[in-house]
């Protein structure tokens, strides 16, 4: 693949073409086994980039490959008291299947880590399933290590409470 055909940017969530783009990427990693297997609501992708654009504390990461929608990873701001400085939660990494292994993850993990280092931020966090050998890869790959700086108590579990509405 010619990689001059491959863009990696900041979305803006108020650009049509940005809007839509995190829409038909996101619903593709939901529909995907390791996103849950499920599509979205088409309500819910329209009003998520107005969502995320309310939250100063939200960006997002795009790739587009000939103008086509690629690749997309959602971000978060979090803080870590005990640096007392802020860090990045990865929140979604999504590439089209038809444009994998072609390293779009790789140009666009590269990218959050730069918007990372422009904010402050001490680290990147980010959850991944431990079935999930290619993304594991991926991340291993970049640097990311599981659990925390003391490997004698274990790797860092992931837990949820669901809020019913
Ligand atoms: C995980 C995912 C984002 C990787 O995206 P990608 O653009 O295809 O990955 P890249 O081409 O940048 O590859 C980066 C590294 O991942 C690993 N990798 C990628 N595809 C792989 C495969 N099929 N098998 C094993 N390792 C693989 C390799 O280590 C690779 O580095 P290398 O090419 O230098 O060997 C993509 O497969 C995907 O969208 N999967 C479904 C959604 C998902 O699982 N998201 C992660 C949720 S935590």
């Amino acid at each position: 693949m010619d990689s001059a055909e491959i863009l990696v940017l900041q979305a803006s969530y108020t650009n049509p073409v940005h809007a839509e783009a995190i829409g038909v990427v996101l619903n593709h990693y939901a529909e995907d086994p390791m996103g849950g297997g499920q599509s979205l609501a088409p309500d819910l992708l329209r009003r998520l980039p107005e969502e995320l654009a309310k939250r100063p504390h939200a960006f997002s990461v795009l790739a587009f490959v000939g103008g086509e929608p690629a690749g997309l990873v959602n971000c978060f701001e979090g803080f870590s008291t005990f640096a007392c400085k802020p860090l990045v939660n990865v929140h979604d990494v999504a590439v089209m299947t038809k444009f994998r292994g072609r390293g779009l993850s790789h140009k666009m993990l590269r990218k959050v880590e730069d918007i990372a280092r422009q904010r402050g931020c001490c680290k990147i966090t980010l959850e991944v399933l431990e079935g999930n050998d290619v993304a594991k890869a991926a991340y291993a790959k970049l640097g990311f290590v599981t659990g925390t700086r003391d490997p004698s108590q274990g790797p860092m579990l992931f837990w949820s409470k669901y809020l019913q509405a």
